[in-house]
């Protein structure tokens, strides 16, 4: 079986290939960032659930950059040591964690995606929200119009960056992701529809990734060298060919790579509204090419639901792992399961000991 074979991403060694994929948990509930008991439970038990690797929901690197006021985040000790509880737990279950860093731009000060929220986007100033910044005043769909950032403040970008994966590496992280995809910050820069800059942030492709390939390369230089690092990527738009397509993205890895990138995690859109032809593994052909392209090892994601479809992707040289984000959250267990189904036993199912009733 090839899911439960290990990976090494530098010195990180991951025992399978079954990851969680970052997820929002809107849990800060006093609105500081700060990640607590649900973070904890959360988290803790997809570790003892069997997951590989487990990345962080989008972390804000800025109190500006949360999607929402009750997201978390890194910009000061207090989180730092917060998450490092939640990093000791994981790996004491034998997990690989990393951290999802982000800044959600003109995406930023929206209300949680939950059920008491619905239809519900812009959090007004009168209710705990802010002024969204953006590569251009141009705002996303029914969300409000963000102001335009100047140079001076793009290229303050990169070192909030930094300063975060700075204490991401303090509180024990394996791996830092930086996320460029679903239309935050880093993606809006990255596309011809929400970035109309004419300074060097905006224009042609390079100026468009210039901001991305200086916030990895930021990144890099304060993490260490044994570290892996990840970009989350949405492959494409779908919206060809005005918008940001796949054979960007494939231009874009070779040069992630040639910065010192380890993984790309491959999604897709996000930045503006699309058909998205959503089905099982939709995402896992973008994956697939920009793997092919690269030649960096590669995650995919994207209503991957049963065991027997995760293992035929990596299996097949699709991707070298497959994440599993809404089925994880039905079942937390769900790697475990799928390692059982697909006939794995004794040692090579990571089951916590106290549950060893439940499994003999
Ligand atoms: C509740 C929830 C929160 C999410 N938050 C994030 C996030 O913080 N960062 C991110 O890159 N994607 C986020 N996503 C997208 C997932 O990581 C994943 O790409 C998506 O759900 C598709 O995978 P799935 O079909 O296995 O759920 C979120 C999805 C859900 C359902």
């Amino acid at each position: 079986m090839k899911l439960n074979e290990p990976i090494t991403l530098r010195s990180a060694e991951i025992r399978n290939r079954i990851w969680l994929p970052p997820m929002c948990q809107y849990k800060c509930e006093n609105e500081d960032g700060l990640p607590g008991d649900w973070h904890m439970v959360h988290y803790g038990a997809r570790a003892a659930g069997g997951f590989g690797l487990i990345i962080a929901e989008a972390t804000g690197v800025t109190p500006e950059g949360r999607i929402s006021p009750y997201c978390a985040g890194l910009w000061n000790e207090e989180q730092q040591q917060a998450w490092a509880r939640i990093v000791h737990f994981v790996h004491t279950r034998g997990a690989t964690m990393g951290i999802q860093l982000n800044h959600a731009g003109r995406k930023a000060s929206s209300y949680p995606m939950l059920p008491s929220f619905a239809g519900r986007r812009s959090v007004p100033l009168s209710d705990g929200g802010w002024e969204t910044v953006a590569p251009s005043p141009i705002a996303a769909h029914g969300h409000e119009q963000p102001r335009e950032l100047s140079t001076e403040e793009v290229r303050a970008v990169p070192g909030a960056f930094a300063d975060a994966a700075r204490r991401a590496v303090a509180a024990g992280f394996d791996l830092v992701e930086i996320h460029a995809a679903h239309g935050y910050l880093l993606h809006q820069f990255l596309s011809p529809l929400s970035n109309e800059r004419t300074d060097e942030y905006g224009g042609s492709r390079e100026n468009r990734a210039a901001l991305l390939l200086e916030v990895v390369e930021a990144v890099r230089s304060v993490i260490p060298e044994t570290m892996p690092l990840s970009v989350r990527v949405s492959a494409t738009e779908w919206l060809d060919p005005e918008g940001w397509k796949l054979e960007d993205t494939e231009w874009l890895a070779g040069e992630l790579k040639a910065r010192g990138v380890d993984l790309i995690d491959v999604s897709s859109g996000g930045n503006a509204k699309a058909k998205v032809p959503v089905g099982p593994g939709y995402q896992v052909e973008l994956g697939a090419a920009v793997r092919e392209a690269s030649g960096l090892p590669t995650a995919v994601v994207g209503l991957i639901t049963e065991p027997e479809q995760a293992e035929e992707i990596v299996e097949a040289g699709q991707a070298d792992a497959v994440m599993i984000g809404r089925a994880a959250l039905r079942n937390a267990e769900w790697a475990l399961d799928a390692l059982a189904e697909l006939g794995a036993s004794g040692d090579e199912l990571p089951y916590p000991d106290s549950y060893f009733r439940g499994w003999a």
